[in-house]
């Protein structure tokens, strides 16, 4: 008859280390219960149960003799956990010594669980540590400062957690600008009818969101402005931009020379002038690089007045930049000219700090290798750069191995949830500091809306049951032809192999403050 100390969960068996130890348990509990343990008598020592393992004498593997008498043997219930740390002064640090055999297991108590794993310390809730009812509150600071990342597979719930971060930094008068290739962030306008609001102790409420689009009004009804660059006077340097570089230095060449000719006899010349001077050349490229420029100009995407940058970063305001109905090559070339028009301001502080939010980001900036994108330099000065000038970044994607190693290890806090796929599993290993085999088991089969969350601010790892949102979701699934993995950009890719069929730049039409002055320590204009 085995003995345990009352309130107890269980016994300590085995060998232990500073890392970790098993015990026998005398309660059924769950994975992912938080236990405590005296360290040498003294600190408590708060662990992790990672694994459970169940077994019966009789029915061992050498012993089984047919019976099917559940009763005859022992049955025992053994717990893997993992050491979080000491956490005797509030702060955690791993014991020196590993816990001894024989002693008692509790249940860890609320306190200890959020003072040791430093769960409070923020303004930013987002959730409640799974199978507890303890908030986890991040902090404003490090996730704009120093950057998030929010990676799963498709459909697990990463747009929903994303916009719930979302939500508190527009509460804290955080300025946002969102690239959004399905205009999925349309709806946080509008306040969320379902949800368990009580569990969260939440109110649904819409905020103020300005959807722009770069195609014309017409072809994307659900905008409220139009987003357009200057276009008067275009450098040929500017324009080459918008050209894809497979194009051959022909039709770069023929540009130049026109837009030099055209710059020494009118003045201001608009996009229908160029086209006009390029039809009159005698160039044998001409007529591919009118259909590029007429394309640019169907869109309506440079106009004689340009959007304000200073409109499209304003406190407490979410400005979502509506990407439907247009490719995904030209969709990367305007976010290039639109995120380094940003940076720049911003270096000279002629607009409002704020954060940058990067929907389906392998498309922006897809790993060495899986692609080519034209946002990818911009992404990656901001990503290492934007901190000392007040620009943060959130980059959300469905294939963290296809996304630019460079701009993920940037960031600090890293949103986790269900993973499958064995190659974005190692990239995310590869980038996560205490990974162990456990915690990518758990990554494989995290429910929808469970996240585990990594950031310096927090201990160690943490699974996070993702409050509901205040404002209504309005998750599209990605759209899919014959691969549920790929992405608009291998699509477009596949497309031009096997067809000459796709042109550039068609255009697909329509198928469907204050905070942050003291985040960064700058002046707002
Ligand atoms: N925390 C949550 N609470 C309640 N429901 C959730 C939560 N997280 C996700 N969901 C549900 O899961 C569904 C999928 O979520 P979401 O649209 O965020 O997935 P996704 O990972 O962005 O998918 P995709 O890759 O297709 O963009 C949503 O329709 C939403 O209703
Ligand atoms: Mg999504």
């Amino acid at each position: 008859m085995r003995s345990f100390i009352n309130g107890s969960v269980g016994t300590i068996v085995g060998e232990t280390s500073p890392i970790e130890f098993r015990f026998l348990i005398s309660r059924m509990i769950g994975n992912g219960t938080y236990v405590k343990a005296k360290a040498d008598g003294k600190d408590w020592v708060l662990a992790r149960v990672e694994n459970l393992r169940r077994s019966n004498t009789a029915f061992s593997i050498n012993q089984f003799n047919g019976s099917d008498n559940k009763r005859a043997g022992r049955e025992i219930v053994l717990a893997e956990a993992r050491v979080m740390g000491v956490g005797g002064n509030g702060r955690l640090h791993l014991p020196t010594t590993p816990v001894r055999p024989g002693d008692p297991v509790f249940l860890a108590d609320d306190k200890l669980i959020k003072t040791a794993l430093g769960l409070s310390k923020g303004e930013l809730y987002i959730g409640q540590l799974r199978g507890y009812n303890i908030c986890v509150e991040l902090d404003a600071n490090t996730l704009v400062q120093k950057h998030c990342s929010v990676l799963a597979k498709t459909g697990s719930g990463k747009s929903y957690t994303a916009a719930v971060i979302l939500e508190e930094l527009l509460e804290k008068d955080v300025a946002l600008l969102i690239i959004d290739p399905h205009g999925e962030y349309i709806s946080m306008k509008e306040p969320n009818r379902e949800g368990d609001f009580a569990k969260f102790n939440l109110k649904p409420r819409g905020y103020d969101v300005v959807v722009y689009t770069p195609t014309d009004m017409a072809t994307n009804l659900r905008a409220d402005r139009p987003f357009r660059f200057y276009g008067l006077n275009l450098s040929a340097r500017e324009l080459a931009k918008m050209i894809p570089p497979e194009n051959g230095s022909g039709q770069i060449g023929l540009l130049y020379e026109t837009i030099s000719a055209l710059s020494a006899e009118i003045d201001p010349y608009s996009l229908e002038d160029i086209i006009d001077q390029v039809v009159r050349s005698n160039s044998k490229v001409k007529w591919n690089l009118v259909g590029h420029l007429e394309s640019l100009l169907e869109l309506g995407l440079y106009s004689s007045s340009e959007t304000p940058l200073d409109e499209l970063l304003r406190p407490g305001r979410a400005s979502v930049m509506d990407m439907t109905g247009i490719i995904p090559e030209l969709q990367a070339m305007i976010v290039a000219k639109l995120l380094t028009e940003i940076f720049e301001a911003r270096k000279r502080q002629l607009i409002s700090p704020g954060m940058l939010v990067i929907e389906e980001a392998h498309n922006y900036i897809p790993e060495r290798g899986t692609g080519n994108a034209a946002s990818t330099n911009i992404i990656r000065t901001i990503a290492a750069e934007g901190r000392k000038f007040g620009l943060g970044l959130m980059v959300i994607s469905q294939r963290p191995a296809r996304v630019d190693k460079n701009v993920l290890s940037q960031c600090n806090t890293q949103i986790i949830m269900r993973v499958t796929n064995p190659n974005d599993l190692k990239a995310l290993s590869k980038g996560l500091e205490g990974m162990t085999i456990e915690l990518e088991e758990e990554i494989k089969s995290l429910p929808p809306g469970i996240a585990m969350l990594v950031s310096n601010e927090i201990e160690r790892p943490i699974t996070v049951d993702v409050r509901a949102r205040k404002s209504k979701h309005g998750g599209v699934s990605t759209p899919i032809i014959s691969d549920k993995n790929s992405s608009a950009f291998d699509r477009l890719e596949a497309a031009r192999t096997n067809s000459n069929s796709l042109k550039w730049p068609k255009i697909e039409y329509k198928s469907g403050g204050s905070l942050l002055r003291k985040i960064f320590g700058v002046g707002k204009i």
